[in-house]
This record gives C-alpha cells, sequence and structure tokens, in this order.
C-alpha cells in the first residue's frame, strides 16, 4: 500500500515523541512491504513564532489532502499570556474543525504488567478497557464566546451549543464500536442542570432504543462519573459525551493505566484523513530532556494504521510490541514507580526491537 503521512511535531515535547511513532510506522513499511510517505509541517507556538498563525495555510492544505495526520501536542508557557492575539491551541481546534473531526476516540486500557504504576489499587485497574467518543468539534470549544465590559471590570462568556445531528452522529459511532466489544453504551451528561445535556439525554435514549436495542444503554451524571472512573473502571465500556467533559475524564482516566504518556487518540469524521496524537499535551518541564513516554504516540500510530490505512495487522503488530516492551519491564520515568527507566528513544528502539 501506498500512503501519505502528514506529521504535525508541534511544541515541547511533541517533536521527541512524534520523531518515535515516525520511526514505528517506518518500520511497519518495510517489515509489511507498504510506502508510506512523510512530509512534515508545522503547527502550535513554534508556527506562531516563525509564520504569526498557530495553522499555517500549508500545514492545513497539506492535512487535508494526506491519507492520515499524526500530531505531537502544541502549547507552552511561552505563548500563554492570556492576552495573546492567538494561541497554540487555537491551530489544533481550527485543524479538528477544519477536517470535519468530530469523533475523538480515546482507549483506557490497562496492561498487566504495568497496574503498580497507576495510584489506584491493583484490584480496582486490572482489565479495565473502556473506549471514551469524546466529541470533538463543539459544545464549549466552538460556541459563541467573547468579552464585554462589565461594572466591575468585564464580563466573558463561553456557550455549550449542540444541535440534534451533532450528538446524533458521535452516538451512532459509539454505539456501532460497541457492537464488537462489551454492548454497553454509556452516556456521561449533567442533564439535571444543563439545558443542552437534556438534549443530548433525549437524543442518545431514543437512538440507542430505536436503533441499538441490543446494547445495555444508560445515563450516569459527569460529576458521579469523575467519581466511578477511579472506583469501579471496570463497570465501562464504551463511554460517549460532549467535549470537554471528554476531555477533562480521559485525564483523570489516564492515571488509571498510570500515565499521561500511555494514551493515544484517533480523531475521525465522516470521511476524509484522520487525526492521531496522544492525549497529552507539550509537557514542558520535560521537553528536551529525551524521557518524555513515546508509547501514547506509538499506540497512536497502531490506530492510525487501523482506522485510517485499513491495515489491521500492522495495527496489531504495534500494538503487540508495545505490550512485549512492557512485559519484558522496560520503563520510561512516568511509569517506573521509582525504579529504573530508560528515554523516549530507548523506549522506541525496544519497540522497533520487539516488532523485527
Ligand atoms: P501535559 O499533558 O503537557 O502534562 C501534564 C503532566 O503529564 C506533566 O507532569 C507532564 O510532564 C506529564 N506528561 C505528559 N505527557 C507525558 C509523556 N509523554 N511522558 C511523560 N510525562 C508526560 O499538560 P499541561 O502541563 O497541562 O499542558 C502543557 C501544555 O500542553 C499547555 O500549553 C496545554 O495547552 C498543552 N496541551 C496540548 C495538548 C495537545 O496538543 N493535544 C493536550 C493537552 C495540553
Ligand atoms: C487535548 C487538549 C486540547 C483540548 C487543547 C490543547 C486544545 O487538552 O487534546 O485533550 O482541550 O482538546
Ligand atoms: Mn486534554
Amino acid at each position: 500500500m501506498k500512503a501519505s503521512v502528514v506529521l504535525l511535531p508541534g511544541d515541547g515535547i511533541g517533536p521527541e515523541v512524534v520523531a518515535e511513532g515516525k520511526r514505528v510506522l517506518e518500520a511497519v513499511a518495510e517489515k509489511f512491504g507498504h510506502q508510506f510517505e512523510f512530509s512534515t509541517h508545522p503547527i502550535g507556538g513554534n508556527a506562531i513564532d516563525d509564520f504569526g498563525t498557530a495553522l499555517p495555510d500549508d500545514s492545513l492544505a497539506a492535512c487535508k489532502t494526506s491519507d492520515a495526520v499524526l500530531l505531537g501536542a502544541v502549547g507552552g508557557p511561552k505563548w500563554d499570556d492570556p492576552k495573546a492575539k492567538t494561541r497554540p491551541e487555537a491551530g489544533l481546534l481550527a485543524l479538528r474543525k477544519e477536517l470535519g473531526l468530530f469523533a475523538n476516540l480515546r482507549p483506557i486500557k490497562t496492561h498487566a504488567k504495568l497496574l503498580d504504576a497507576s495510584p489506584l489499587k491493583t484490584e480496582l485497574v486490572r482489565d479495565v478497557d473502556i473506549l471514551f467518543f469524546r466529541e470533538l468539534t463543539g459544545g464549549l470549544y466552538f460556541g459563541p464566546s467573547g468579552r464585554k465590559p462589565h461594572s466591575s471590570g468585564e464580563e466573558a462568556f463561553s456557550t455549550m451549543l449542540y444541535n440534534t445531528e451533532e450528538i446524533a452522529r458521535i452516538v451512532r459511532m459509539a454505539a456501532e464500536a460497541s457492537k464488537t466489544r462489551q454492548k454497553r453504551v454509556t452516556l456521561v451528561d449533567k442533564a439535571n442542570v444543563l439545558e443542552v445535556s437534556r438534549l443530548w439525554r433525549q437524543v442518545t435514549t431514543q437512538i440507542m432504543a430505536e436503533e441499538f436495542p441490543e446494547i445495555a444503554f444508560d445515563v450516569v451524571l459527569v460529576d458521579a462519573m469523575a467519581m466511578y472512573l477511579v472506583s469501579r473502571p471496570r463497570d465501562f465500556d464504551v463511554v460517549v459525551t460532549e467535549n470537554m467533559f471528554g476531555d477533562i475524564l480521559t485525564d483523570e482516566g489516564s492515571m488509571i493505566t498510570g500515565s499521561l504518556g500511555m494514551l493515544p487518540s484517533a480523531s475521525l469524521g465522516s470521511s476524509g484523513p484522520g487525526l492521531y496524537e496522544p492525549i497529552h499535551g507539550s509537557a514542558p518541564t520535560i521537553a528536551g530532556k529525551g524521557i518524555a513516554n513515546p508509547l501514547a504516540t506509538i499506540l497512536a500510530c497502531a490506530m492510525l494504521l487501523r482506522h485510517s490505512l485499513g491495515l489491521e495487522n500492522e495495527a496489531v503488530a504495534v500494538e503487540t510490541a508495545v505490550n512485549r516492551v512492557l512485559d519484558q519491564g522496560y520503563r520510561t520515568a512516568d511509569i517506573s514507580s521509582g525504579g529504573p527507566s530508560i528515554g523516549t528513544r530507548e523506549m522506541g528502539d525496544h519497540v522497533l526491537k520487539n516488532l523485527a
């Protein structure tokens, strides 16, 4: 197979982890006889510095004509001034919107040999396998927002806005995915308070009853979900929720696996290229030290192979290689529980060894 992959390393540890993802994709191409063509483009803070915008036109155009996009992370203290005209994060949001990537799949799966990396009790996190569907192009991130003068200074607002179709399309995608899993879907909302959540609940309940009667369906309020995720994470299979709830709950959920550095994600639309990224950010305090965990990005490459290129065997090969490395006991600092650790490049080396 021939495929074009756009690399968007971004800021902070982004370039370090994307370099390892690229090496893994190259190794997959070599082993399975594919041709992957890579092109690297700027996004985020470095793009603001060099081009005055977080998502240069050329970067967006390259993504649009590619088969898949692999992104590291954007952002950092250098660009954090609340009064700045533009922000690195705006580039990522624009990319998601422009590519129509309404569904963000975030798997939270524990590894048998890594259970003690979690701050939670081992017995609680064993065999956790949750697939979050986080809505990605609506809600507070994209609703009307602004500031106006106020007698006390200023007033600011962000609006959580969703329509029926935006809810229906991701709910259907989540329910379809649950068919090949435990056949359980949980909607997370705040319908006891928010009108927008009441629409989510109404649309989701109707779709689940009419189109997916064989799938077990329940709803959980988001505040309770924050608690259940750490008290009974094994009880969940597919979870579907709006943009910001999904953002927050999946960072929380990463602690089930032990580290943000373990969680990959795939952002998909109804057609066109998918965007693959670790769920973590640019980790400014460890950037440049060569100690970031590249496994989230490498696992995102497996999702890229599966979802955008239809290469299931290759995806499984990458996941198996990661599992073996963990079985062999190799750990980056974030998952070493204070024991011996290896660096980003070395971790990549071990994945490559196991892939071969
Ligand atoms: P972060 O995810 O960058 O870091 C949170 C914590 O996790 C830090 O302690 C960090 O060192 C650690 N960590 C994250 N990834 C790691 C890895 N691969 N290996 C080892 N440790 C890792 O979140 P933050 O510090 O809140 O945000 C930093 C910047 O990143 C902000 O500018 C934020 O906007 C941005 N951000 C970007 C993305 C993205 O590009 N998708 C996601 C989240 C945050
Ligand atoms: C994520 C990040 C982004 C988000 C930011 C950087 C815009 O936190 O991918 O989880 O909030 O979606
Ligand atoms: Mn986030």
